[in-house]
């Protein structure tokens, strides 16, 4: 895992409060940005997360079509699990760009309960700030007020920033024999999660200031929870 990001001997002297985190769905407008979010990564969090093809146009069509889709077939999710689409955005209150974004994509087995499946990245420069674990809340949240009581994800197993964040959450990690395609070489853990106990663990958290926060001080803040889940579903 990365240090705390340092900006000089104030930064790690006189740590500034938590970032006021915003995270809510995504819309139209936000498409522009969720392409750049998506694309300007380092090679690290692009090995770690690329669900999505990197150019512009079809990366477009689909942040479109997910947005159209948790709008439109709000009311399908609840009967169809396949139909689940949430794409969630967070925002550091006063900052125009996105600090990173969440989905959660139906999973229908044969015999099995109907679960959702959580994917999130968050901006390389803003990493490690409890940005991570609160869109997974949200999403925990999003996913519960469907009516799903489990989430489930994969994360490899040398990835210690996402296994970090994605305990602090509140998942529980297996064994799998999963690979994914496109890294064929690194082992597994598959990730479960139960949405209530996720719920209640974000309801209890208080963010709290790290030394490496000091560096989004200059930015504008507002009022906000700071656990996101307020402004989740809107
Ligand atoms: C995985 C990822 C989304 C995590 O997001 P994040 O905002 O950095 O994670 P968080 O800050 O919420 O991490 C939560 C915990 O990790 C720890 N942590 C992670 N990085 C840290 C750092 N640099 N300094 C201090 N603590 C850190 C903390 O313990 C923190 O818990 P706390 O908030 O209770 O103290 C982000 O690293 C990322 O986008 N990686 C590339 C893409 C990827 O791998 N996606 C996941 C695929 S499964």
């Amino acid at each position: 895992m990365s240090g705390p990001p340092t900006e000089g001997p104030a930064a790690a002297a006189d740590p500034a409060p938590a970032p006021r985190v915003v995270v809510r769905r995504a819309r139209y407008r936000d498409i522009g940005r969720l392409v750049r979010l998506y694309r300007n990564r380092s090679a690290a969090s692009i090995h770690g997360y690329h669900p999505f093809p990197f150019d512009r146009f079809r990366l477009t069509l689909i942040y479109f079509s997910l947005i159209s889709g948790q709008w439109m077939l709000h009311w399908a999710m609840r009967r169809f699990p396949r139909a689940v689409a949430i794409l969630l955005i967070a925002q550091v209150e006063g900052r125009p760009q996105l600090a990173g974004s969440g989905t959660l994509r139906g999973v229908a087995r044969s015999g099995e309960e109907p679960r959702v499946r959580f994917g999130f990245v968050v901006a390389d420069g803003v990493q490690g700030l409890g940005i991570g674990k609160r869109l997974l809340w949200a999403l925990a949240k999003a996913g519960l007020d469907l009516g799903y009581a489990h989430g489930v994800g994969v994360v490899f197993r040398s990835d210690s920033k996402a296994i970090s964040a994605i305990s602090r959450a509140g998942f529980r990690f297996m064994p799998t024999d999963y690979r994914d395609p496109l890294a064929p070489d690194e082992p597994n853990f598959a990730t479960e999660g139960d949405l209530a106990e996720m719920v209640r663990l974000a309801q209890d958290y208080t963010p709290s200031a790290r030394p490496g926060q000091a560096r989004l001080s200059g930015y504008g803040g507002g009022p906000g929870d700071g656990t996101g889940l307020g402004t989740s579903a809107q």
